[in-house]
């Protein structure tokens, strides 16, 4: 009975190689958390769903509530390297490979929109995220060819409208993570790559970096269905784009491509499809060679001092710095300035080597 002795409820799984059509997959509790790889291996999976997508019926569902239902992710995620764990929930899967988290949002029959059941999930991956302690980089990502449709129209407004308290607390478990996903202590990266409407957009836009294919769709549609953008939405659109394209998206509904988007600066970068991983990839090596408490810090001091005048923010970035200094043994100095002192990197260019370092 391997999962058993498992302390959480979490389920977790180490996947190991692409293996066509039966695919078998391995779970354990955390790590130091008693059950050895080859012990929990519980799962085979052999269904399709009409998606195409094969999912996993686990025989000891009972044990592990709503997390027994496993889209094996296989099929529609890249290949991941032996170690690389995954906790596996109903509409959301979460990678952790070191400093660097991955969600994937997952419900691609229905354009990853978002039910109630995924904030729930999205609220407990930024949980576990924030509980390991060590990731530096987030990166959110869609499965299938969505990135997200946004708010599930029918299961967050239509069905429980006619319920005030019912409406209004399962609306808030949305607006709590949308918030907490702008205020993360980790460098936030959205990877879109498809369909990003409505909350699919303020995703994108709350993320501090974002990366786009192409040919993906952006759209503000609430104005279609009798709405202005909300819980976020309009900030978000207000924060990232100029305020003609901002007004223009939100009081017309049309899309705009991933091209565009880079264009008003809603993204970083949008590359073709099939370059996606790669440019994304390519942030994230340089993100996570940086010091995570300077990472942190540079985010509120960028944050707070949009809204400040010069002098208060001079202020408020030298008080940070003194805490940067404090928080990280002022590595800044004896670290990353002594090498410079030996000449062994150009600042300029590149970054210095935090192996010697503490922090
Ligand atoms: N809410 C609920 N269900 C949705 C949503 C959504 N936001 N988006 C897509 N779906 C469902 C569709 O209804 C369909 O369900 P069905 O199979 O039961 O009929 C399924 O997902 C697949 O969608 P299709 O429309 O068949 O896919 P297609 O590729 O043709 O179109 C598109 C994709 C353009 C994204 C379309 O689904 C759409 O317009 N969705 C709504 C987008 C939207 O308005 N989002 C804003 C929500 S408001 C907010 O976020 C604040």
């Amino acid at each position: 009975m391997p999962f058993l002795g498992c302390p959480g409820r979490r389920l977790w799984a180490i996947f190991g190689k692409r293996c066509g059509e039966s695919c078998r997959i391995g779970f354990r509790c955390p790590p130091g958390q008693g059950n050895t790889k080859e012990a929990c291996r519980i799962g085979t999976c052999d269904a399709r769903t009409a998606a195409g997508l094969p999912e996993a019926a686990l025989s000891k569902s009972g044990l592990y509530g709503r997390a027994a239902k496993v889209t094996c992710a296989h099929f529609s995620l890249p290949d991941r390297k032996e170690g690389t764990e995954m906790m596996v929930l109903e509409t959301v899967n979460l990678e952790m490979d070191g400093p660097v988290a991955t969600i994937y949002l997952n419900r691609p029959a229905k354009k990853n929109a978002m039910n109630p059941q995924m904030h729930r999930d999205m609220n407990q991956a930024l949980d576990t995220i924030e509980a390991a302690g060590n990731i530096k980089a987030v990166v959110v990502t869609g499965v299938g060819d969505s990135f997200s449709a946004g708010m599930d129209l029918e299961e967050c407004f239509l069905q429980p409208f006619d319920d005030p308290q019912l409406f209004y607390r399962t609306n808030l478990v949305a607006l709590n993570w949308f918030k907490r996903l702008k205020a993360f202590p980790a460098v936030t990266i959205a990877k879109v790559n498809g369909f990003a409407f409505g909350g699919g957009l303020l995703v994108t836009g709350l993320c501090d970096l974002a990366v786009t294919s192409e040919t993906a769709l952006f759209g503000l549609s609430e104005i279609n269905f009798g709405i202005f953008p909300a819980g976020g939405a309009t900030w978000a659109a207000t924060h990232n784009l100029p305020r003609k394209q901002a007004l223009y998206y939100i009081l017309t509904g049309d899309t705009m491509t991933g091209q565009q988007a880079q264009e008003y600066g809603l993204v970083n970068k949008a590359v073709p499809a099939d370059q996606l991983d790669a440019e994304t990839d390519r942030i994230v090596r340089k993100i996570v060679k940086k010091n995570p408490i300077t990472l942190e810090l540079a985010k509120q001091v960028y944050e707070r001092t949009t809204t400040m005048d010069l002098p208060t923010a001079i202020d408020y970035d030298q008080a940070k710095l003194w805490e940067l200094s404090r928080l990280s043994g002022n590595e800044w100095v004896n670290v990353a300035l002594k090498q410079f002192e030996k000449r062994a990197y150009q600042p300029g260019l590149s970054t210095y080597d935090r192996a010697e370092a503490k922090s």
